[in-house]
């Protein structure tokens, strides 16, 4: 067509692939003229028919009637057929579907089909032309990048299957391939990228100066997509921009190769090879998180990590490497897993080296069992022209996240080594060579991440461009000559966490020219960590100066918006005690203002003057000079003079060394007695750090010496460096890290100072060195403005360490050089490098001779997860808190429920010391009491680690080794609880007690100070109320929780829902209040028939917050107290965001996070964690969990989850990696989804040890699968304020649905008995069902004797259980099976049970439920510890239960009374560790004993009388004589209500509560239900209705 300009492509011998823009018509006219057809089918996606169908259709309409009314022609038709988007229709299914509309219009051989998409239309339409008729033209019409530059190219097409991808397919060439680089203006930004990987990729391999244009031009290329083309502009060259020539260019070239490669070599059998460049690990990394992660993304990893796989194996420089990063980057891709776009998903935690390698060893590329990957040898070449084999250690080494050093003499002794150039002169030397005119060659740049942003942002405002020779090695600098531009609009300057290129470009950014415009500005901005680091000085001096610079988040910190004002000049006045980098800033800027500059630095001291003279230093060399002034006396003032001009570039600048990075190399010489020597750094520098090894080895014992361009240190033997009693490192603070770990192994105390700037660099360097010092066992304080380091023989030093880096390079490269000399240490964030040094590893390695190991913390982490927990169940307790937070009391009560024994550390401490603590303090003074309190610290935790209470003295977090010792204790052995109690109770509490040491400062002024350092050093939390609440019932929910709390955290006895098991159902409620504490008084309803109850975190609220529903730490903590004190059911801790149906803002991951911390440390049961949530959040809960469990959860909402679709298998995947149990959430459109829903979980079960699954589809047309689901089924109850979901139902409408459909067949229970027609049981069971929803029965069976109507009902396969009652508790025995050893010991039965052994034969089990009431009606009343001596009256059957109670709860004098001693004796003999003891009257006690505070009667009541009646048994008040605590009598007997026994009990004192018969029936009635049907009785209405019928029938 005469108005439309195509490049054409020749593949395989034919120009079949046409490019330009705006094709649709050529289009149109080429294939209907060349490709004559009938019919012309267009199969495309809804996504892109949107924006395209249209047009094709009205052009190839017009066109056949164009052709047709010419005449000649048969009539043709064109058909379109619209498919769903993504990877799930490239399927089976797809493919028989498009198949099906062929074939129902008619189609015959001649048809064309028109793939209009990206690969995934591609790939299934030309399978389909591929077999369909045997075979049909088809052309391609790809619309994504990756489809135009590589699926459409080649001939491959295929679909997925279950099993895995493209695994069917064919070879089928397209007619023609039409790429319309147009269509690329409609698709999404991310897919674009996800194409230029492919793009970079080809280039990579292929073409090095393809390579530098898209090196350079990445901001151009994104133009061209951005601003849509109007009146198809670009279709004839006359129209294309350069914008548009630019994007066709690359486009084309990448075609050109890949088309080249396949016609060489059409069957993959080597060069074609080459294009699997990143493929090796990127499919791999693909595999584990498709779909989520674009196969482009992940190739774009792969080719950094083969790159460095090239470059450790010294194939590759470190500069391409950098180059490819950058290049990389510039397109928004991820360049490591690391990306928070990758670290943050719950399936990266899959990513292990080890699965990676496994599924490596599936490549088609593989020999054998050998690895194959392309190794770049340059930018643009290959080391070989195909992939190259390579061992799996390698491949591992890269793959792996953290490096160990492996401790040992330099073998390359002595080294000779330069290092990278210097960050400070690079950064200075690029802003330089861009505001200066000419063109300079830059060489020993630093390629790092600093220098990468800085290049990338010079670019942005077009201040400047560069080019690369002799292979990245010599940067070319085109300098802009102080012209600056706006960025365009809405486009924000990034500089990650690249502290030197935001201080510099601040000012920079104000030289800009605007167009005029008024609302124009340039947006600096960064990383969360960039967000809190100061710039607020400078932006004021700035500011004072005229410019309009304005803080858009948090006042002082980037981002930043800046007016393009240019700067005026004259006096400004600069605060310049916090960075050097803000002098530099302005002095680099201050030749382009208007007015020159006289630049005075306030703010008494100045810091790190040597930067400011390199920087001076610097500006001389590019042709301006400033001039510092000096007072009369010559002393240097802080005044300096800059005069207005331009810079001139010098030809070449050579970049020094940097200095910081050399005080590591010289360091290892240090500390392991060896020699090194740095290249390029002497005595000439103008870097300070360049001192370090003068001013600090030199001083330290190590022989150093430096000429003007060398350094070279000599270590002294190993172990003798001396300390350095006190050095000023205020001209060299990066050195400070290096330093500290020198002197850490240094003989005495080193005193660092002039380093206070060190708190706000990448982290907060003083912090992190005390911290990882001191888990080395190295002693740190402090100080002001410095750090003292207590040096430690090498051999004392603690092995093994696992350091955090902080994301810090130098807090990285600091502990490596420890590590030379200390076995096993692991550097956790080996990448964080990258900053300064990023081939630091392998030059440790290979230039030094020190062997790194890679180690993957990943598969450690996740081998931890699936282990549930690493403390063990009898590691010791240790308790901290403040003094006065009752840990004393816990600990007491915890260590006699444990039954272990319970250690005072202070206590212990005037044992060991022959001294009071106080007076030791008094002695000594405080820091030798805490080194003493450390020390023996150390000594319990490793002496009595197993099995003790420890209780420990409130300063002990004051020192950071204590600290240390404790976190290390809860992460790897045991509970480290901190005992909460509210300050004014503290203080209340303290204002009495005076025998330890005061504090000397203000109680709540050490309770601020040391609630970080508790927090920090505990693994759990727990409030103690116990002096709060006053009322019995509170105090008694109290005790409960503190031995629940114990229980569940030590392992003891974890507080889980038992039900959670193969072949049982479990169900939980969801608690939908704001305040639960309105559902306190009906709790027992709210739960019937749920094992667990679910805490809706996020829509709970104190109503005390405005604007937002995020409740605060403590209103939950009180929340989950209170309900802690009403109910001992497990707890599921929720919270639910906005877009997952909940209350909780979706933006407040964070705070929510905190939250989910906050129940593990309250012990809370069972965890809800979204798998949506960071995976290293999520890492970190499962860390944490302990003996709680995680339900790791998925919601999706859309309605369009299947599952039978790879994402639930992929969410399954993820959930199975971190949780206990899983949660899959979907909804439901129809009840087939169900079904669906089904197969999924049955196939998931099938699995050997599969979790349990809890798999609900929402809505009401998903309630079919909450009544199957088996595993923790969400209840609601009629009584909640809301549903907490759309189709939930109850606990009871779920046991009738689950009757309804067969699961739940209906049982028949009995009472066997003579005579039992007024029993209450029938009206107790029945009721219970009826409550729950249970289909069942209970009916009254009285007899004669247990004979074969006994025996048919028992054996019956409806049978559900029995109670027995008297007269035949002994005669059912030969009928059972097995008996419960209560009823073996109290020789009765009253309980029959059916149940499963291994799954099918059914046992009949006897247990006896009497000894459960009467034990449940005491401790109801009195603790089991305040029992102090009880008696029981009688001596039958009843009786023996009572004394098998009693004996239970461990009475240690039980007197037994019956009106025949013979028969008493008989039971005493029974029972003989129940220390029985017989009276022979009860209504005198025997002088000296102390009254009994419980009493059981097990007598008819009429057998007894209070008065002296014939015949009974006389009951005098002496009975309840006891009157110094609780005291509770029961009557067995219960008819009447009141029995002369609890007659006279209401005379006795008030300390005695009554027990009815009616009372004890219930609570073994409870127990019965339980045993039966697995479920907790509904107490309150079974009660209430069998104290109804119980009035009718007794009178
Ligand atoms: N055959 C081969 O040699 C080969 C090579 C590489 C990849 N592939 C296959 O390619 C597939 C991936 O292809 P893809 O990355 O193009 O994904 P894709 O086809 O799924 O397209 C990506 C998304 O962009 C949308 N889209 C496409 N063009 C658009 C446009 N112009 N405007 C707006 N939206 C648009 C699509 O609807 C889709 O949602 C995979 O199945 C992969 O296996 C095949």
């Amino acid at each position: 067509m005469a108005d439309t300009d195509v490049l054409k492509v020749s593949i395989l011998g034919r120009d079949s692939i046409h490019c330009g823009f705006h094709l649709v018509p050529y289009i149109a006219s080429t294939v209907i003229s060349t490709l004559t057809s009938s019919t012309y089918v267009l199969i495309t996606d809804s996504n892109i028919a949107r924006h395209h169908l249209a047009t094709f259709e009205a052009e190839f309409n017009s066109a056949l009637s164009a052709s047709q009314s010419v005449g000649g022609t048969p009539k043709s038709r064109f058909l379109s057929l619209v498919i769903a988007p993504g990877e799930t229709s490239k399927s089976r299914e797809g493919k028989a579907s498009i198949e099906d509309f062929l074939l129902l219009n008619r189609c015959t051989r001649d048809t064309v089909i028109l793939a209009l998409g990206g690969g995934v239309v591609g790939d299934l339409v030309g399978f389909v032309a591929a077999t369909f008729m045997r075979g049909v033209r088809f052309v391609q019409i790809p619309t994504t990048l990756l489809a135009m530059v590589d699926s459409s190219v080649g001939g491959k097409t295929a679909i997925d299957t279950p099993h895995g991808k493209n695994l069917i397919g064919a070879f089928w060439q397209p007619k023609y391939i039409f790429i319309d680089a147009a269509f690329l203006e409609t698709l999404p930004s991310r897919e674009f990228s996800n194409g230029m990987a492919e793009v970079v990729k080809t280039a990579a391999i292929w073409n090095e100066d393809e390579f530098a244009a898209l090196e350079s031009r990445a901001a151009e290329i994104f133009a061209a997509i951005q601003s849509p083309s109007t009146n198809n502009s670009g279709r004839t060259k006359a129209t294309r921009s350069a914008a548009q020539e630019l994007l066709l260019s690359v486009i084309v070239g990448s075609i050109s190769v890949k088309a080249h490669i396949v016609t060489i070599d059409e069957l993959e059998t080597g060069l074609r090879n080459l294009v699997n460049f990143g493929h090796t690990i990127g499919h791999a990394i693909e595999a584990v998180l498709t779909p989520t992660i674009l196969h482009g993304e992940c190739v774009s990893i792969g080719m950094i990590l083969e790159a460095e796989i090239s470059r450790q194996m010294g194939i590759l420089s470190q500069v391409a490497v950098g180059r490819l990063t950058r290049c990389l980057k510039a397109y928004n891709l991820p360049i490591s897993l690391t990306d928070p776009r990758i670290a943050n998903l719950p399936t990266a935690k899959l990513l292990t080296v080890d699965r990676l390698l496994d599924i490596m060893r599936i490549d088609k590329k593989n020999s054998g069992d050998a690895k194959k990957v392309v190794l770049l040898s340059r930018i643009g070449a290959t080391y070989e022209p195909k992939a190259t084999v390579v061992q799996d250690a390698i491949i591992a080494k890269t793959l792996s996240d953290a490096a160990k050093v492996v401790a040992g003499v330099p073998t390359h002794h002595p080294v000779k080594m330069s290092t990278p150039g210097s960050k400070s002169i690079s950064n200075r030397a690029l802003v330089l060579a861009a505001l200066a005119k000419g063109t300079c060659r830059l060489k020993n740049l630093l390629h790092s991440d600093d220098t990468a942003v800085m290049m990338a942002a010079l670019v942005e405002l077009k201040g400047a461009s560069f080019s690369w020779e002799d292979g990245g090695d010599t940067l070319v600098v085109q300098g802009g000559g102080g012209g600056l531009s706006v960025p365009p609009k809405g486009k924000e300057i990034y500089l990650g966490n690249a502290g030197t290129a935001a201080r510099f470009l601040t000012t920079v950014c104000t030289l800009v020219q605007g167009s005029g415009a008024s609302d124009e500005t340039t947006i600096i901005t960064g990383n969360a960590r960039m967000k809190q680091r100061p710039i607020g000085p400078l932006v004021d001096a700035l500011r004072a100066n005229g410019n309009n610079i304005d803080f858009l988040e948090s006042t002082g910190c980037l981002p930043l918006s800046i007016a393009p004002q240019g700067l005026k000049g004259g006096h400004i006045r600069l605060a310049a005690s916090v960075s050097s980098q803000y002098v530099s800033s302005v002095l680099l800027c201050a030749p382009y203002a208007r007015e020159p500059i006289t630049l005075e630095l306030t703010g008494g001291q100045v810091i790190s003057q040597p930067y400011i003279d390199m920087t001076i230093a610097m500006m001389r060399t590019f042709g301006v000079s400033v001039a510092r002034r000096i007072d009369e006396a010559g002393k240097a003032l802080d005044i300096y003079d800059i005069p207005v001009g331009v810079y001139v570039n010098p030809e070449e600048y050579s970049i020094e060394s940097d200095a910081s990075s050399a005080t590591y190399p010289l360091a290892i010489a240090a500390i392991t007695g060896t020699t090194c020597t740095i290249q390029n750094i002497g005595s000439s520098s103008l870097q300070g750090d360049a001192r370090f090894a003068k001013e600090v080895l030199e001083t330290m014992g190590c022989t150093v010496v430096q000429t003007e361009t060398e350094t070279t240190v000599t270590g002294p033997p190993q172990g003798q460096l001396k300390a350095i009693e006190e050095i000023d490192m205020e001209v060299m603070t990066d050195a400070f890290l290096t330093a500290s770990v020198v002197a850490a192994v240094a003989n005495g105390k080193t005193r660092i100072l002039g380093i206070a700037n060190q708190r706000v660099k990448e982290c907060n360097r003083i912090r992190a060195m005390m911290d990882e010092l001191a888990k080395f066992g190295v002693q740190t304080i402090e100080l002001d403005d410095g750090l003292e380091v207590i040096g430690r023989p090498i051999s004392e030093l603690t092995k093994g360490v696992s350091v955090h880096c902080y994301d810090d390079h130098r807090v990285a490269m600091a502990f490596s050089v420890l590590g030379t000399v200390i076995d096993g240490t692991i550097l956790e964030e080996k990448r964080c490098v990258e900053k300064t040094w990023p081939n630091w590893w392998d030059d440790l390695e290979n230039k030094i001779g020190i062997d790194v190991k890679g180690i993957d913390l990943h598969s450690v982490n996740s081998a931890s997860a699936s282990n549930t927990v690493s403390q063990e169940a009898s590691a010791s307790i240790i308790l901290i808190g403040m003094r006065g937070s009752g840990k004393t009391f816990t600990g007491h009560l915890v260590a006699s429920n444990l039954d272990w024994p319970c250690i005072d550390a202070d206590a212990l401490f005037e044992e060991k010391h022959q001294i009071g603590v106080r007076e030791f303090v008094h002695q000594n003074g405080w820091p030798a009491f805490r080194v003493a309190e450390t020390a023996l610290l150390q000594e319990l935790l490793t002496a009595y680690d197993q099995k003790h209470v420890i209780s420990l003295g409130g300063g002990i977090v004051e020192t950071a080794e204590a600290r240390q010792l404790l976190k290390d204790y809860h992460r790897n052995k045991g509970p480290v609880v901190h005992i909460m109690r509210p300050l004014d109770e503290i203080l209340a509490y303290l204002g009495a007690e005076a025998s330890r040491p005061a504090y000397g400062e203000p109680i709540p002024v050490v309770y601020e100070r040391r609630a970080p350092w508790f927090k920090e050093c505990a693994s759990h939390e727990f409030v103690n109320h116990v002096s709060i609440d006053a009322s019995m019932s509170n105090k008694k929910g109290t005790r409960h929780e503190v031995i629940r709390f114990f229980k569940h955290i030590t392992g003891q006895q974890p507080n889980l829902a038992s039900n959670l098991v193969p072949g049982k159902r479990s169900y939980f409620l969801a608690l939908t209040y704001p305040d639960i504490t309105h559902a306190l008084h009906r709790i027992d309803e709210l739960t019937q028939g749920v094992d667990a109850l679910e805490l809706r975190v996020d829509l709970l609220s104190d109503m005390t917050s405005f604007g937002g529903s995020i409740p605060s730490k403590s209103y939950v903590q009180d929340q989950i107290a209170a309900l802690r004190r009403s109910t001992s059911l497990p707890f599921i801790f929720t919270i639910r965001t906005v877009s997952q149906g909940g209350a909780f803002p979706d933006s407040a991951e964070k705070e929510g996070f905190e939250l989910l911390k906050l129940a593990l440390a309250l012990g809370i049961e069972y965890l809800d964690v979204e798998l949506s949530l960071p995976e290293p959040m999520i890492r970190e809960l499962v860390s944490r969990k302990g003996h709680s469990k995680i339900i790791a959860s998925w919601h999706d909402w859309s309605g369009n989850m299947k599952w039978d679709g790879p994402v639930v298998k992929e969410k399954y995947a993820a959930a199975d990696a971190v949780g206990d149990i899983i949660k899959i959430v979907g909804k439901a459109n129809s009840l087939r989804d169900n079904f669906a829903l089904a197969e999924f979980v049955m196939e998931a079960n099938s699995k050997p040890n599969a979790k349990p699954i809890l798999a609900i589809n929402m809505g009401s047309q998903g309630q079919m699968s909450r009544i199957l689901n088996p595993t923790f089924s969400p209840v609601s109850h009629p009584l909640l304020p809301t549903k907490a979901a759309p189709g939930q139902l109850s606990f009871a409408e779920i046991q009738r649905a689950l009757h309804l459909i067969g699961e739940l067949p209906r049982q028949r229970y009995v009472l066997f008995g003579n005579p039992i027609s007024h029993s209450m049981s029938p009206t107790l069971h029945n009721t219970g069902f009826e409550v729950l929803g249970l289909p069942h029965f209970y009916e009254l069976q009285q007899t004669t004797e247990v004979g074969q109507d006994v025996k048919a009902t028992i054996t019956a396969p409806d049978f559900g259980g029995a109670s027995v009652t008297i007269p035949f508790k002994l005669d059912v025995i030969p009928l059972l099976d097995k008996l419960s050893p209560a009823a073996e010991a109290i020789g009765a039965v009253n309980t029959i049970i059916p149940t499963r052994t291994n799954g099918t034969d059914r046992i009949l089990y006897g247990d006896n439920t009497d000894w459960l009431g009467i034990r449940k009606s005491i401790t109801l009343h009195v603790h089991s510890e305040s029992v102090h001596s009880a008696l029981v009256i009688g001596a039958g059957g009843t009786a023996r239960a009572a004394i098998y109670a009693l004996q239970s709860i461990g009475v240690k004098q039980v007197y037994l009374f019956n009106r025949t001693r013979r028969s008493a004796q008989v039971l005493a003999d029974a029972f003989p560790h129940a220390h029985v003891e017989i009276l022979d009257s009860i209504n005198e006690w025997p002088s000296g004993i102390v009254p009994p505070n419980v009493i059981v009667s097990t007598v008819p009541a009429d057998a007894t009388s209070t008065t002296e009646a014939s015949g009974a048994l006389t009951l005098s008040r002496n009975l309840f004589l006891y009157r110094d605590g609780p005291a509770v009598v029961i009557d067995m007997a219960y008819k009447p209500a009141v029995t002369p026994l609890l007659a006279l009990a209401k005379e006795a004192g008030d300390n005695w509560t009554s027990v009815q018969g009616l009372d004890v029936l219930l609570e073994q009635g409870y127990v019965q239900f339980e045993l039966w049907t697995g479920r907790v009785c509904p107490k309150s209405v079974v009660a209430e209705r069998v104290r109804a019928r119980y009035a009718e029938t007794v009178v």
